[in-house]
């Protein structure tokens, strides 16, 4: 007679959520970093605060250009602004609020908040150098961004997946500040145009 060979016990699910429960515990004051956590921390958070940094210099970019953008195209242009400076103040919280689950202090010091920021603080005179400085912003965050998810990859899922729907948002930002960069410039060029006009007449 022959005896069947013992089955294999199957890898024991159960098992692993008692491990993932105990680490859970063991680290219980760090919050909603568990032991599983394969990131530097430190890094990850001096990462982090570099891009809420770069998030308050934009909502007061923003802010500045809405309220002194003047000229025909200003209304529009300027409540694109607002809404912009709004977004990236959300941005700036969900960056804030990540920090804090790392354990991490979220650095909003006046102090030095520039040179943390990796796109500047432009004024700007007219509505159009006003959305060139903002559009050259955009595309610093989309770079620096990009390369802090990259950075990140499977070893801090839910800070990569933040900074993937700030980058999102970002690329819609660049995209709506080019095609108004466009649209001023062709209205600018018929407006010369017909002042030519009458000026040969
Ligand atoms: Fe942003
Ligand atoms: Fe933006």
């Amino acid at each position: 007679m022959t005896t069947k060979p013992m089955p294999k016990p199957k890898p024991t699910f159960v098992a692993d959520i008692e491990e993932i429960r105990k680490r859970a515990r063991q680290h219980i004051l760090d919050g909603a970093v568990t032991g599983g956590y394969k990131g530097d921390r430190q890094t990850v958070i001096k990462v982090l605060n570099e891009a809420l940094a770069t998030e308050i210099v934009c909502v007061l970019r923003y802010k500045r250009h809405h309220y002194t953008a003047k000229g025909i195209h200003s209304q529009a242009v300027a409540e694109e602004f607002l809404e912009h400076a709004n977004e990236e103040q959300g941005h700036a919280d969900r960056i804030a609020e990540r920090i804090v689950q790392l354990d991490g202090d979220p650095d909003l010091n006046p102090e030095g908040l520039a040179s943390r920021s990796h796109s500047q603080y432009v004024e700007g005179d007219t509505l159009v150098e006003m959305i060139r400085e903002d559009l050259i912003a955009e595309r610093i965050a989309i770079e620096s961004y990009s390369e802090i998810i990259r950075y990140l990859g499977d070893n801090d899922p839910t800070s990569r997946r933040l900074m993937e729907d700030i980058l999102a948002n970002e690329e819609e930002h660049a995209e709506e500040m080019k095609t108004m960069l466009e649209s001023i410039g062709e209205d600018e060029k018929r407006d010369e145009k017909k002042t030519e006009r009458k000026a040969a007449s």
